[in-house]
C-alpha cells in the first residue's frame, strides 16, 4: 500500500469524525441555510436538500473519503497514484480551490472574530448597517483576516492530531450544545411562532421544483459538506485502514444536515420574535451581520449574551472549515516538496493571506472570488471526481468496502457517481456560468 512512512494517523474515530464535522459545518450552515429554506419553499426545500445530501452529497463525500484513505496522500498524489499522471491536474484544480476560498473565507472569518469580541467588551452597534459597511472591507477587514489566518495557520502547523484533532475536539461539541442551547432560547421568545412558520410551513410546491431551486440545493449540499476540492479526501488519508467508511459518512452528512437545521431554528424564531421579519429578504452576507445584530442590540443584556454566543458559534464553525482548506493545500505542499509541515504551512499560509488581500479590501471581490470557487471549481471539481470513481478507477469496491465488510449500497453508489452526479452538476454548473461571469467583469468595471 502506498502509506508514506511517518505519516500522521488521527488519535481516534471521534476526533476524525469533529475534523470531518468541523470542516462541514460552518459559514455556510449557519445563515445560508436556512435562509435558502426559507426563501425557496420551506419544509419542501428541506426536504429536497435532504434528498440532494443523499444523490450527490453521500456519493461524492464516500468517493472522496475512498480515495484519500486509499492513496494516503494529499489530492494531487492521491489521484496521480490511483489514475495515473493526467489525473494528477484534478488533484491540482483541487488544491488551486482550496487556495483561493482559503483566502476569502478568513476574511468572512475576520468578520466574526471581530463581532465576537465586540459583542463582549463593547456590545453590538446602534446602527448595524453602517457599522458593517465600516468594518467589512478596508484596513480594518484586512488586519482581521491576517489575525484569523494566523491562528488557524498555528493550528495547523502543530499537525493533524495535535493541531487539528486537538483542537476540533474541544470546540465542535461546545458549538452543538450552543446552537441547540440558543434554538432552546428563541423558543422562549413572545412572537417566536411566526418565525417556525415562515422557516418550516411548505409553500408553492411548484416554485421547490423548479431548475433554480434544485439547483440551490444541490449547490448548498455540496458546499456545506466540503466537497470538491479535496478536503474530505485530505482529511481521510490520515485514517487508518480499518475504519468503516459509508459510517463515517453518514455520521458526517447527518451532522452537517442536523447543525444547518438547528442553526434555523435559531434565527428565525428570533427574527420573527422581534419584528424583524421584513429584513429578513436580503440574502446576502450582510443580512448575518446586519439583521442579527439589530435583533440582539433589541433584547438588551440577553441579546448580549445571544449575541455573543451565536457570533462565537460561527466563528468555531469558520475556524474548523478554514483549518480543512488550508490543511489541502499543506498537506499537497508537504508531499511535492521538500519543507516539513511547519515550513510548508508557513509559507502556503503566508500566500494565501495575501492573496485574500483583494477581498479585504473589496466586498466586488471577494464576492467574484467566492462564485469562481463555489460555481466553478468545486461543481467542476466534484464533476470530476464523480467521473473518475465512476469510470476510471480500478477497484473503487475495494477501496470502500475495506474496513466495513461487505458495503450493501456499493451497486448503488457507483451508478450515482456514474450517472446522476455528473448529470446534475453539469446541469447547474451551465446555469451558473453567466451569473458567475458577470461577477468577475464586475470588477473591471
Ligand atoms: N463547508 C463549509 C461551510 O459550510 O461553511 C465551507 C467549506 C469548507 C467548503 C471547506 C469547502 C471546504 F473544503
Amino acid at each position: 500500500m502506498a502509506v508514506q512512512a511517518g505519516r500522521e494517523h488521527w488519535g481516534s474515530r471521534f476526533g476524525f469524525l469533529m475534523a470531518a464535522i468541523g470542516s462541514a459545518v460552518g459559514l455556510g450552515n449557519m445563515w445560508r441555510f436556512s435562509y435558502l429554506a426559507a426563501e425557496n419553499g420551506g419544509a419542501a426545500f428541506v426536504f429536497l436538500y435532504i434528498l440532494m445530501i443523499f444523490v450527490i452529497g453521500m456519493p461524492v463525500l464516500l468517493a472522496e473519503m475512498a480515495i484519500g484513505r486509499g492513496a494516503a496522500r494529499g489530492p494531487i498524489q492521491a489521484l496521480g497514484f490511483y489514475g495515473g499522471r493526467w489525473w494528477k491536474s484534478l488533484g491540482a484544480v483541487f488544491v488551486a480551490a482550496g487556495f483561493l476560498i482559503a483566502s476569502y473565507y478568513s476574511v468572512i472569518a475576520g468578520w466574526t472574530l471581530r463581532y465576537t469580541l465586540e459583542a463582549i467588551f463593547l456590545g453590538f452597534a446602534e446602527d448595524p448597517v453602517q457599522h458593517f459597511d465600516s468594518i467589512a472591507s478596508g484596513w480594518d477587514a484586512l488586519t482581521w483576516h491576517l489575525a484569523f489566518m494566523a491562528g488557524s495557520l498555528w493550528i495547523v502547523a502543530n499537525g493533524v492530531t495535535a493541531g487539528i484533532e486537538r483542537t476540533a475536539i474541544v470546540v465542535m461539541p461546545l458549538l452543538f450544545v450552543v446552537v441547540c442551547a440558543l434554538s432552546v432560547y428563541a423558543w422562549t421568545l413572545d412572537g417566536s411562532a411566526a418565525g417556525y412558520v415562515y422557516y418550516l410551513s411548505p409553500r408553492d410546491y411548484t416554485e421547490v421544483f423548479s431548475r433554480e431551486v434544485l439547483a440551490e440545493a444541490a449547490g448548498q449540499a455540496f458546499f456545506s459538506l466540503s466537497l470538491g476540492m479535496g478536503a474530505m479526501l485530505t482529511y481521510a488519508s490520515y485514517l487508518e485502514r480499518n475504519s468503516n467508511l459509508p459510517s463515517q459518512a453518514t455520521i458526517i452528512a447527518f451532522s452537517d444536515f442536523g447543525i444547518a437545521f438547528i442553526a434555523g431554528l435559531v434565527v428565525f424564531p428570533l427574527l420573527f420574535a422581534l419584528g424583524l421579519s421584513e429584513d429578513v429578504g436580503a440574502s446576502t452576507v450582510g443580512a448575518l451581520f446586519i439583521t442579527l445584530p439589530k435583533a440582539f442590540l433589541e433584547l438588551g443584556v440577553a441579546g448580549r449574551v445571544v449575541g455573543t454566543l451565536f457570533f462565537g458559534a460561527l466563528v468555531v464553525g469558520a475556524l474548523t472549515s478554514l483549518i480543512s482548506l488550508l490543511e489541502v493545500v499543506v498537506a499537497s505542499t508537504v508531499d511535492l516538496t521538500s519543507w516539513d509541515r511547519r515550513e510548508s504551512t508557513i509559507r502556503a499560509g503566508i500566500a494565501a493571506a495575501i492573496f485574500g488581500a483583494p477581498a479585504a479590501m473589496s466586498l466586488g471581490a471577494l464576492d467574484a472570488m467566492d462564485q469562481v470557487a463555489t460555481n466553478l471549481l468545486l461543481m467542476g471539481g466534484g464533476l470530476a471526481l464523480a467521473i473518475f470513481t465512476g469510470w476510471v478507477m480500478r477497484n473503487p469496491e475495494g477501496e470502500v468496502t475495506a474496513g466495513a465488510g461487505r458495503y450493501r449500497w456499493f451497486g448503488l453508489w457507483v451508478n450515482l457517481l456514474k450517472y446522476v452526479v455528473p448529470v446534475v452538476l453539469a446541469f447547474i454548473m451551465i446555469g451558473s456560468v453567466p451569473k458567475t461571469i458577470n461577477a468577475v467583469l464586475a470588477l473591471f468595471e
